[in-house]
């Protein structure tokens, strides 16, 4: 074996020498970014230029381009679902060795706001409702990026929770709320973990603007002694001075030219004395740290302008300060690589909650003989618009571009089961980007390649440049150098081939911002200037814009040449952005035409898996859902599919709860999520009994929309009505009853809660030890989450009847009983007071049971007065 070096980092003096050798300019410069996603190098200190990415279903890395693939990791809802910290700590790794292949030094991610409410347009990039939950799954995914060398930055700190005017909301929280809700995870993964970076909120909490909020100096570095980098979120920061005296180190994105309160108006503050040059040497400080972490400053023995050394690993447990970059190792994985999909399909089946089953799944391979001794091979109606183009990902800033995506559809057919497919229904309100079988790249009408030929004309009408492209979505973030153009783009001229497959009337059209061209064979279709709702978040510009488009009249294997044209200055995010999309919609049968042959074709088989779901169009970054039905008339679509055949497994394709009103006539349903790359594989491993369907709730699944949180601000104020009881906190309080409760979830097997007892904490860690022993009572192998949960009988203070206080996923063989021993950490049973965490004396119940709503064992703990 060979030795761990340590590589010991620069310490505070050493960081602070470092600084003494910048002008207040070149402090200054480096306290906004360099560009959209990375900082300035500064040689002078050693310092290269550092990468930032969002995270957290992937590393997309500095580009939006479909060429440039990332491994899609499942949705922090799917990796919550597992309750499984060391599955989440892998998953961190993976993205660590992602993050270095695309020369990525931080990851914007994890994002570890609270599902305070399931309209949450975000709530799928969110692990759960749970503080204790997120905190003990943010803290894994931390550790996997940070124990690689790679900074995790923790977002968004805090109270962003829900989309609506997020850039400008004041979100009021009180304090104990705010302490035991919403700061928690935060602290948890900053105290213990030690984060290396936190990004700060769009919105202000309780009156200030998250960039300029008195919880950064107080709390995050005065309370939990943080020694990181604060970062704002993207144009977050307005105020020269506040942001500066809050505590905020790092504007982005850059250049200050461009966006930030900051260049040369900090450089004007500080020489009028309204900001001390000490705050502007602690920010350096907080970068030159964070670079030294990640491997980006050159080591103290270096000249200055060296690269930095190559280090090894911080051991287990090492303080962060102490923690040091990994060495540069054996070559990452693709993304498509078989290691990387082998860990993606395990991961997307362990977070897989399987909320009823009749008995129906596994389903077998084959049916009973027809003839003795020969079965035949299953036959299943396929059925749903989600089981041929899966969600395996949200959208807004977590898109990343999988190199492939395994749809339902192509699971199952490679798990060797007879296939047939319907989609039912229409789920989209809008067209749906162009794509396969008919988009065809100019320069390959002959192979499968899909795709366009971009060119960026100048003003004067000249080429400046051009590119194939693999997809018909394109977004550019400050400018066109990734497309290696570099001088003034005026027009973006984008050519395909459509070539109908079916005669019929095709819709073809353009969707972006500003004026829009489209020709088809050379003849003008529109030409339209498209605008942005009022009010719209920039991020629903690109997933969402509006669109124009128009129908075409083909016959089958009719192709035609497409050009679409974009005046790029007429957008008015021009500055911003510029984004162009092809998009298409093939001949189709009317919603009461295809359900009626989803049910027919269910009825000719021998079960039916029916894929619903949501769309790009649904959750998303940028703006709340309005309704949590599923889009379109996916209800009837299942509602005749059960009808047809009794033997119908409903798979729900949604990063966040959906309301499912026939829930309780499907034989099974079994909640996927945005299951990453490897979706439709993993779903045919559970589906077909290979693998456990190891997840268990981490919502509470509403039956009905009554009695949720609005999203909704108010004159721009959003208020914390509910308090402290968002989640099943609420619903206990109020007795509501949920379609799922928290933490819910079965597998193959079935076990038995045999004995719950009371124990010290391990060394090294506080609080206590609930050793409960289950048995697996079935007959094959599989998962349990023991759940432990704290409540208060007759308590003096006001709070939830229960709360999550530990927990542990188990595994066990047919018979086997084990005994699991959770941590009950002390912060369990504190509530936050005027005078800081306090303890009631007197007695505590700890229960422990399979699910929030079934808890068989308890034992008492008693607190002295
Ligand atoms: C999002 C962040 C993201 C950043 C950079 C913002 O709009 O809120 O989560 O990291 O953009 O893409």
């Amino acid at each position: 074996m060979g030795g761990v070096t340590v590589v010991v980092l620069p310490d505070e003096a050493e960081l602070r020498r470092r600084v003494g050798r910048l002008s207040l300019e070149q402090k200054i410069r480096l306290l906004t970014g360099a560009d959209f996603w990375a900082l300035y190098a500064e040689p002078e200190v050693g310092l290269r230029r550092l990468v930032l990415s969002d995270g957290p279903a992937g590393v997309r890395g500095e580009s939006w381009d479909e060429r440039d693939s990332s491994a899609n990791v499942p949705s922090a809802t799917a990796l919550a679902a597992t309750w499984d910290t060391g599955r989440v700590e892998a998953i961190g790794r993976l993205l660590a060795r992602e993050a270095r292949r695309k020369g990525v030094d931080v990851l914007l991610a994890p994002t570890v706001n609270l599902h305070r409410t399931p309209y949450a347009g975000r709530c799928f990039e969110c692990f759960s409702e749970d503080p204790l939950l997120t905190a003990r799954l943010g803290a894994a995914y931390v550790r996997g990026l940070q124990r690689s060398g790679v900074g995790a930055a923790v977002k968004h700190f805090v109270g962003n929770d829900s989309e609506t005017q997020r850039m400008t909301v004041d979100v009021r929280i009180d304090e104990r709320t705010l302490r035991e809700l919403y700061l928690a995870p935060f602290e948890a993964i900053v105290r213990d973990e030690g984060a290396w970076a936190v990004m700060a909120a769009y919105n202000g909490v309780n009156g200030s603007p998250m960039t300029q909020s008195p919880l950064l100096r107080d709390v995050l570095h005065g309370e939990w002694g943080y020694d990181g980098l604060v970062m704002s979120d993207w144009t977050a920061a307005h105020a020269t001075e506040a942001a500066a005296q809050a505590a905020l180190d790092l504007a982005m994105p850059g250049p200050a030219s461009l966006y930030g309160p900051w260049g040369d108006a900090l450089l004007e503050a500080v020489g009028k004395g309204a900001v001390d040059e000490a705050l502007i040497d602690d920010k350096v400080v907080r970068i030159l740290r964070l670079a030294a972490r990640v491997g980006a400053l050159a080591h103290p023995s270096s000249p200055p302008g060296l690269p930095p050394a190559a280090s090894s690993p911080a051991p287990p447990g090492l303080p962060p300060a102490a923690s040091s970059p990994a060495p540069p190792g054996p070559p990452p994985e693709a993304p498509d690589s078989v290691a990387v999909a082998q860990e993606l399909r395990a991961t997307a089946a362990a977070g897989f909650v399987l909320a009823r089953n009749d008995g129906i799944l596994p389903l077998p391979r084959s049916e009973p003989a027809d003839r003795p001794g020969v079965g035949r091979r299953l036959r299943v109606a396929v059925v749903g618009p989600n089981a041929e183009v899966a969600r395996t990902m949200g959208g807004g800033s977590a898109t990343v571009f999988p190199p492939y995506t395994i749809s339902p559809l192509d699971g199952l057919r490679a798990a060797g089961l007879h296939v047939t497919y319907a989609p039912g229904v229409t789920s989209h309100l809008r067209a749906g980007e162009a794509r396969a079988p008919w988009l065809l790249r100019p320069d390959r009408l002959f192979d499968p390649g899909t795709g366009a030929e971009i060119r960026f004309l100048s003003e004067s009408g000249e080429l400046a440049g051009s590119e194939l492209r693999d997809g018909a979505t394109f977004i550019w973030l400050s400018g066109f150098a990734p497309s290696g153009v570099t001088e003034p783009v005026a027009t973006l001229e984008v050519r395909c081939v459509i070539r109908a497959t079916v005669g019929g009337e095709y819709q073809l059209g353009v969707s972006g911002l500003g004026r829009y061209r489209l020709l088809v064979d050379g003849a003008e279709v529109f030409d339209a200037a498209l605008t942005l709702r009022e009010g719209a978040d920039i991020v629903e510009a690109l997933m969402r814009p509006p669109q124009q488009l128009a129908p075409v009249q083909l016959a089958a294997g009719q192709p035609v040449a497409v050009v679409a044209e974009h005046d790029v200055h007429s957008s008015p995010f021009a500055g911003f952005g510029t984004l162009m999309q092809l998009n298409l919609v093939p001949p189709h049968g009317t919603d009461d035409e295809e359900i009626a042959a989803a049910a027919a074709l269910a009825a000719d088989s021998d079960a039916a898996v029916v894929v619903v779901g949501t769309t790009a169009e649904v959750e998303s970054e940028g703006f709340d859902r309005t309704t949590l039905a599923l889009p379109g008339r996916q209800d009837e679509l299942v509602r005749q599919v059960i009808a047809a055949n009794p033997r119908t497994v409903v798979v729900v394709n949604s990063g966040a709860p959906v309301l499912l009103p026939w829930a309780q006539d499907a034989a099974a349903v079994l909640l996927s999520w945005f299951g990453g790359q490897e979706y439709g594989d993993a779903l045919a491993d559970v589906l077909l009994g290979d693998v456990e369907p190891g997840g268990r709730l981490p919502m509470t699944w509403p039956a009905s929309e009554e009695g949720l949180p609005s999203t909704q601000p108010a004159d721009g104020v959003l208020t914390y009505h509910e308090g402290l009881f968002i989640g099943y906190r609420g619903y206990d309080r109020d007795g509501r009853e949920p379609l799922f409760p928290f933490g819910h979830g079965t597998g193959y097997t079935t076990w038995a809660y045999e004995s719950i007892t009371l124990d010290q904490a391990p060394a090294g860690a506080s609080g206590i030890a609930v050793c409960v022993q289950v048995q697996n009572t079935g007959s094959r192998r599989g998962r349990e989450v023991v759940q432990v949960y704290a409540s208060r009988p007759d308590s003096a203070v006001e709070r939830p009847p229960k709360w999550l206080a530990g927990f542990a996923p188990v595994d066990a063989d047919p018979g086997e009983a084990v005994t699991v021993g959770v941590l009950i950490p002390d912060r369990a049973f504190q509530h936050w007071t005027a005078q800081g965490w306090s303890t009631e004396p007197g007695p505590f119940v700890l229960a422990a049971g399979p699910t929030s709503a079934t808890l068989p064992l308890t034992a008492r703990v008693e607190f002295p007065g």
